[in-house]
């Protein structure tokens, strides 16, 4: 973690001075080389600042948790893999321990969904990857929403950057598969995050919440949603956020939910972290109190590993 996070700062430049309330802190967002007592003071500010009641929690059996929802970890095997190495994945994720009280969620390629159904323990949920943003007909190339149900997916990830900077889509047209999956049933997996040159020019939160603002604008209820945040220079390129710089953002958007939807909302709506994430960081990252699980690329290829990801909630619980 150490490692990753001065890396990242030798390579990225911010303001160093602490917020002096929670809109400096929006501008000043990128502190990228900050110690780890400058980071709790700031959390802690975060926290007293935004009044995030940790009352709510105080029955809980997993108590190091800001929101009321249950650890979720997703799968996103993006598009890798054949009919031979997915069912080896699928065999060592059939015979992994995982922890009972975490939601796990693999996202195959839409071709494997099919075998992976049939072979697959239920313990784990299917995810589509992507789905088209109406119902489904003359869309040369797309998957609707109803095959996804159809094959068995209880989920959809929707606005992966990689959907929105590789294959250009955007914010409002993501906001309308979003509806439109939800409309129909599926849970959404809602990725948000900013790019190395948005975080460089303090517009982190500011990109955040835009992207935040156009699932809100469009979605008939966030029962069904679990927000993704995967800054985009910490996707596929081993350059994890520390968990001080995840923890930031998903305290900010639990806020911005707060402010915007409702505080039932933002208490209940899980805020999962992506980005780089294996078997050797989770269980720090897993510790902050604003990340309610993951979602995974490279790591969730390797089953053990994978496992290994989703018992970092281990890491959340406190003996009793
Ligand atoms: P990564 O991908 O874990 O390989 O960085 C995460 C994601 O894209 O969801």
């Amino acid at each position: 973690m150490a490692v990753a996070s001065t890396s990242l700062a030798s390579q990225l430049s911010g303001p160093k001075s602490l917020p002096q309330s929670y809109s400096g802190l929006r501008r000043s967002c990128p502190k990228l080389d900050h110690s780890h007592s400058h980071s709790h003071s700031l959390y802690q500010h975060l926290h007293s600042h935004l009044s995030l009641s940790s009352s709510r929690k105080a029955s809980r059996a997993v108590v190091a948790m800001a929101g009321t929802g249950k650890f979720f970890v997703g799968g996103n095997w993006k598009c890798n893999g054949t009919k031979d190495s997915i069912s080896k994945l699928v065999s060592d994720l059939n015979s992994a321990k995982l922890e009972a009280d975490v939601d796990v969620v693999v996202a195959p390629p839409f071709l494997y969904l099919d075998q992976v159904k049939s072979s697959l323990t239920d313990r784990i949920e299917l995810s589509g990857q992507n789905s088209w943003v109406g119902k489904g007909g003359a869309f040369t190339g797309e998957i609707s929403v109803e095959q996804l149900k159809d094959i068995g997916c209880k989920w959809v990830i929707l606005g992966h950057s990689e959907r929105r900077h590789v294959i250009g889509e955007d914010d409002q047209f993501i906001g309308k598969k979003a509806a439109y999956a939800l409309n129909e049933g599926l849970g959404v997996i809602a990725c948000i995050g900013e790019k190395l040159e948005e975080r460089e020019a303090g517009k982190t939160f500011d990109i955040c919440f835009q992207q935040l603002k156009a699932f809100a604008d469009a979605v008939p209820s966030w029962e069904n949603i679990v927000i993704a945040y995967e800054p985009v220079w910490a996707i596929g390129t081993g350059k994890v956020a520390s968990p001080q710089q995840a923890q930031e953002v998903h305290v900010a958007v639990r806020d911005w939910l707060k402010k915007n939807v409702s505080a039932e909302v933002a208490s209940k709506t899980r805020i999962i972290y992506g980005g780089s994430v294996n078997g050797g960081n989770s269980a720090e990252l897993a510790k902050e109190e604003d990340i309610d699980g993951f979602l995974v690329g490279g790591a969730s290829l390797k089953g053990p590993e994978f496992a290994t990801i989703v018992n970092a909630v281990t890491s959340k619980k406190v003996a009793a």
